[in-house]
């Protein structure tokens, strides 16, 4: 069988896919982590920022020289740069034979014939209906512990800044059906933990023979196949927490008490310049009333720092309001600006690139701060951990997962991964809690 060596950059849902990739390749390619060994290398790529695409392009290069000492080699390349560029990269990177768009996998197997036969192949078709549900993906990447399963696809949001709308397509939700069956058979394989995952998986919504199925519905669904199943989910716009899929994070003691909830910028008017629909006071609302029903849950988030006409003052604000939330963790990024977005081409990038830089060290600064003295509240308790592997620290230590979804090391006793443990926290970083089984 001929060899198959997957790259895959970006979120989560770019790590699924490559899973589905492998699946559907799996009868023509064997998969090797040797990239030296591959006679097809795919890379999964991401447009989000555009030092994403950048990393790629370097790549593509490296693949170039490599390609001339191995003519037989093939390239192909897939996922939201892709999408995003079209065919313009067939010309650009010599290094390419083929391109897929993310919801154009199943016609990979053409796609290479044609490559092979030297013709010019790409397929960056999006659907409206495309969601791959009766693929079962080949979970290479997992650790046998937790795995993903992609729930919805695409975006209808159109946030001013984010192009994933234009590369990966409209919302649209799976057969609940075909999900369970992946979670029951992530159990029936070992698995302790699944991630319901979508660019936007509170807006889930699936609707057959007059019934309709929501997020919260879903989750329900999920977490009553076992209580031995942890259940998970990301990522989350605020305008769509409902209060349903609050009470039954409360309620089921296997859903995780962890919801990552990107707010993005602070200030109500920011938000409004980044078409969030949702102000200052609703997001702090939404938090409030996760705190209430759900108070030891713990709430991570996104920002994006020098967005357009970003002012002091409502820099001043998105920390003000990451103090108030007091985020356990937060992905922080400085704005890049995406073509054929909303702020593309209604307003001008008009932050200096230092400031920028200045606002997002003020961010992660603070942030640090935060992640400390939220661990350092864990100091004394015990919590229950999924253990998911060896410390790389040392071999006498494990890792797992806290229900809040911080990472802590504990010497190993006698668990070994894929068990519950109840470890006490004897002390903290800000990324990792320190502890021991009891
Ligand atoms: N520039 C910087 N960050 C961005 N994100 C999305 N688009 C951009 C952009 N153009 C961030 C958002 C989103 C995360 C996945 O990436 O914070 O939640
Ligand atoms: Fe992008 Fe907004 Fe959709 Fe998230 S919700 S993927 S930030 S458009």
């Amino acid at each position: 069988m001929k060899k198959l060596f997957i790259e895959t950059y970006g979120c989560q849902m770019n790590v699924a896919d490559s899973e589905v990739v492998a699946s559907i390749l799996a009868s023509q390619y064997e998969l090797t982590t040797q990239e030296d060994d591959a006679d097809l290398i795919l890379i999964n790529t991401c447009a989000v920022r555009d030092n994403a695409e950048q990393r790629v392009r370097a790549r593509l290069r490296e693949l170039e020289s490599w390609k001339r000492r191995r003519p037989a080699l093939m390239v192909g390349l897939l996922g939201c740069m892709a999408e995003r560029l079209k065919t313009q990269l067939l010309h650009d990177a010599p290094a390419l034979d083929f391109i897929a768009g993310p919801d154009a996998y199943r016609t990979l197997p053409e796609l290479i014939e044609k490559a092979a036969a030297g013709e010019e192949a790409y397929d960056v078709t999006l659907s409206k209906s495309e969601t791959y549900d009766d693929i079962m993906p080949l979970r290479y990447a997992a650790n046998g512990v937790s795995g993903f399963i992609s729930i919805m696809r695409g975006c209808d949001n159109f946030c001013a800044y984010c192009v994933v709308p234009f590369t990966r397509g409209r919302e649209r939700s799976r057969n609940p059906q075909t999900i369970l069956a992946e979670a029951r058979q992530l159990l029936a394989d070992g698995y302790k933990e699944v991630t319901l995952l979508g660019q936007n998986v509170n807006s889930y919504r699936y609707e057959a023979d007059g019934r309709v199925t929501t997020f919260a519905d879903l989750m329900e669904m999920v977490a009553l196949l076992s209580p031995q199943l942890r259940v998970r989910f990301a990522t989350s716009h605020p305008k769509d927490i409902s209060d349903e899929l609050i009470h039954v994070i409360a309620k089921y003691p296997n859903v995780c008490k962890f919801i990552h909830l990107p707010v993005q910028a602070g200030s109500t008017s920011m938000l409004q310049r980044m078409r969030r629909v949702y102000t200052r006071e609703q997001y702090l609302e939404r938090i409030a009333t996760i705190k209430r029903v759900v108070p030891e849950c713990s709430i991570a988030t996104d920002i994006i720092a020098g967005f357009s006409g970003e002012t002091e003052e409502e820099h001043q604000a998105t920390l003000s309001l990451m103090r108030e939330v007091g985020y356990a963790a937060a992905y922080m990024f400085k704005y890049s600006v995406r073509d054929n977005t909303y702020a593309a081409t209604h307003y001008q990038d008009d932050i200096p690139e230092e400031l920028k830089i200045k606002r997002l060290e003020e961010i992660i600064a603070l942030q640090q701060q935060l992640s400390l003295e939220s661990n350092q509240q864990d100091v004394g308790k015990v919590f229950e951990v999924l253990v998911e592997g060896t410390s790389k620290r040392s071999a006498d230590q494990l890792f797992g997962r806290t229900s809040q979804n911080k990472v802590a090391v504990f010497p190993k006793k006698d668990a070994k991964k894929g068990d519950y443990v109840q470890v006490r926290i004897l002390s903290c970083t800000a990324a990792t809690l320190m502890g021991e089984i009891v």
